[in-house]
């Protein structure tokens, strides 16, 4: 047993930029951050296009970046939230800065703005295309100098403990008092008490297989937190980034940054016709849920396995300037983007839903906390708008540690029992992971994808409840290991997935149900 006054769990942008405040504000408090793979493994060090701020007060305004968000959002978002969280932009990217960030600049030595989908201005902070490398670096580093941090890599959050665990069950409020955490290189399962817990255990894009999420991302955070029956809701809002490199082979995908529309790219059909001015005056600058649509309407139409970007009209030179890492790879695939255009598909890339959080980012359950990809605040309605996550997960991770500034730690009076593994054995059939895996994510790319409909969503949760069974009866009878975890989540997260689109009787944003009808 490990006693803390605050667990973190998971280590991208959300979960360091709370650990590092609060440790800094609090030296003689503890903070232990668990991260299931490396230490920089995160949705958030494949950040490409930036954070999307409000700088330049000549051209742009709050009200510009508020009305933009809101917009995308398709009538959806907490007005509120959205006021809340553009407003508290810049300060929050100047504390990232000071902590050591580096931003690209312009020529008179400004921050370089660039422009993505969704945005009216040039709004958007980066460093070339490799953004959440660059705040990930910085927020690693900064952790490393503050003792009172343990950071424990290789460490995975199986459960939550609440007082469905503890001895003394005080079932008049549901509280957290920590998690039970698998040590991955021994086996072991232990316990760290704590007095708060944040869940900033990122997305779910693996449950679809196709994506431009890492492998980590796999809901656990949010299947934790189900679980221990915390609201969680608008999980039918599954965003599908609109380009993502087409490779015949490989379900992990490559992202083309939003930016490089925003740079002036064009997206044409297999036939060569530049299709977006059909479907939006926006045209290739739309949001995403359209421009996604957009594109899966045309290859429905064409039979084509994708469509293309096409940036040979583009200054070669700033390009490669700004996309770097983006220009590498595609030559890697002999793709030569100055004469050649870029085969991209949408895939699945980012969850507005989640864990329900208020703007404390506190959840439903006493002494939980939950911010960045895996809680829902209100900020993205039906729809991200580009590069608000960054923003928004470095707005909540202040809010989290504001409240909790304001708290005492006093240590926790509770009795938890060890983890029970009595009667496990440790599983040999692998194989019953890696195929109800499989076919776990072929169901959601068939029949939950971007276009839905009630047929494919009824058939979706009858055949996602075999696979159910089958995974819990391993569960049960198993030792645990991630890999295992990783499925029962992905499980979890794919029934709420499911079932809360078939709740949803309008279309909005990035959910299209071809039976419904939509309503502005
Ligand atoms: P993450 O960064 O995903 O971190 C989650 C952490 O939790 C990881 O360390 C993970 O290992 C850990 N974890 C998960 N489960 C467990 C467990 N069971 N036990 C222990 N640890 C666990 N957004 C923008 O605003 N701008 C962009 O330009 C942008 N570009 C993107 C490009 C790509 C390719 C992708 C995939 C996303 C992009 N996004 C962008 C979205 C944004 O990067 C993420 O939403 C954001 O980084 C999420 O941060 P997070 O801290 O919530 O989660
Ligand atoms: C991108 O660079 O296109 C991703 C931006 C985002 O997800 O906000």
């Amino acid at each position: 047993m490990l006693e803390t006054n605050y667990l973190v769990i998971g280590s991208g942008i959300a979960g360091l930029t709370f650990a590092v405040k609060i440790a800094e504000k609090f030296p003689k408090r503890t903070v232990v951050i668990v991260t299931k793979d490396s230490e920089d493994e995160s949705n958030t060090k494949y950040a490409q296009g930036g954070v999307a701020v409000v700088l330049n007060t000549e051209e742009d305004s709050f009200k510009k970046h508020i009305e933009d968000t809101l917009i995308a959002g398709d009538g959806l978002c907490n007005k509120e939230v959205v006021e809340m969280v553009v407003k508290e932009g810049p300060q929050r990217l100047r504390e990232l800065i000071e902590w050591g960030a580096n931003f690209d600049e312009d020529n008179d030595g400004n921050l370089d703005l660039g422009k993505e989908g969704g945005h009216s201005e040039y709004r958007i902070v980066h460093h070339k295309d490799l953004t959440g490398a660059e705040v990930e670096r910085t927020l690693l580093k900064r952790v490393h100098q503050l003792p009172n941090i343990t950071l424990l890599s290789h460490h995975f959050a199986i459960d939550l403990v609440t007082n469905h665990h503890v001895k003394e069950n005080n079932k008049e409020t549901l509280s957290c008092y920590g998690a039970y955490v698998l040590n991955e290189k021994t086996g072991n399962i232990f316990t760290i008490k704590s007095n708060a817990t944040l869940l900033a255990s990122g997305g779910i894009g693996c449950v679809y297989g196709h994506t431009t999420n890492p492998v980590i991302a796999t809901g656990d955070g949010i299947a934790m937190a189900y679980r221990a029956k915390a609201r969680i809701k608008d999980m039918e809002f599954v965003q599908f980034h609109p380009t993502a490199l087409y490779q015949e082979k490989g379900e992990s995908a490559f992202l083309i940054s939003e930016a490089v529309r925003g740079f002036g790219a064009y997206l044409r059909n297999g036939k060569g016709y530049r299709f977006m001015p059909d479907y939006d005056d926006r045209a290739e600058l739309a949001s995403r849920d359209i421009v996604s649509q957009s594109i899966d309407a045309e290859l429905k139409k064409s039979g084509d396995n994708n469509v293309y970007l096409d940036c040979t009209h583009l200054d070669i030179e700033g390009f490669k300037k700004h996309f770097p890492t983006i220009y590498d790879k595609c030559l890697s695939l002999h793709i030569n983007v100055e004469t050649d255009w870029i085969p991209v598909v949408p895939a699945s890339h980012y969850l507005c839903g989640g864990i329900k959080v208020n703007k404390k980012g506190k959840t439903t359950i006493n002494n939980l906390f939950s911010c960045g990809e895996c809680s829902r605040t209100g900020l993205h309605g039906a729809n991200r708008l580009a590069s608000n996550s960054l923003l928004e997960a470095l707005v909540y991770a202040h809010n989290i540690y504001k409240h909790l500034s304001k708290k005492d730690c006093k240590s926790l009076n509770v009795q938890i029992p060890e983890w029970n593994d009595e009667g496990t054995v440790i599983p040999d059939e692998h194989v019953l992971i890696k195929h109800n895996l499989k076919g776990l994510q072929a169901l959601m790319r068939d029949y939950v994808g971007i276009v839905r409909s009630n047929r494919r969503l009824k058939r979706a949760i009858k055949h996602l409840d075999l696979i159910y069974k089958e995974v819990e009866d391993l569960y049960r009878e198993s030792k645990i290991t991630a890999s295992l975890c990783e499925l029962r989540n992905m499980i979890n997260v794919s029934h709420l997935i499911i079932s809360q689109s078939l709740e949803r009787k309008e279309n909005k944003g990035g959910y299209f149900n071809k039976d419904n009808v939509k309503n502005k």
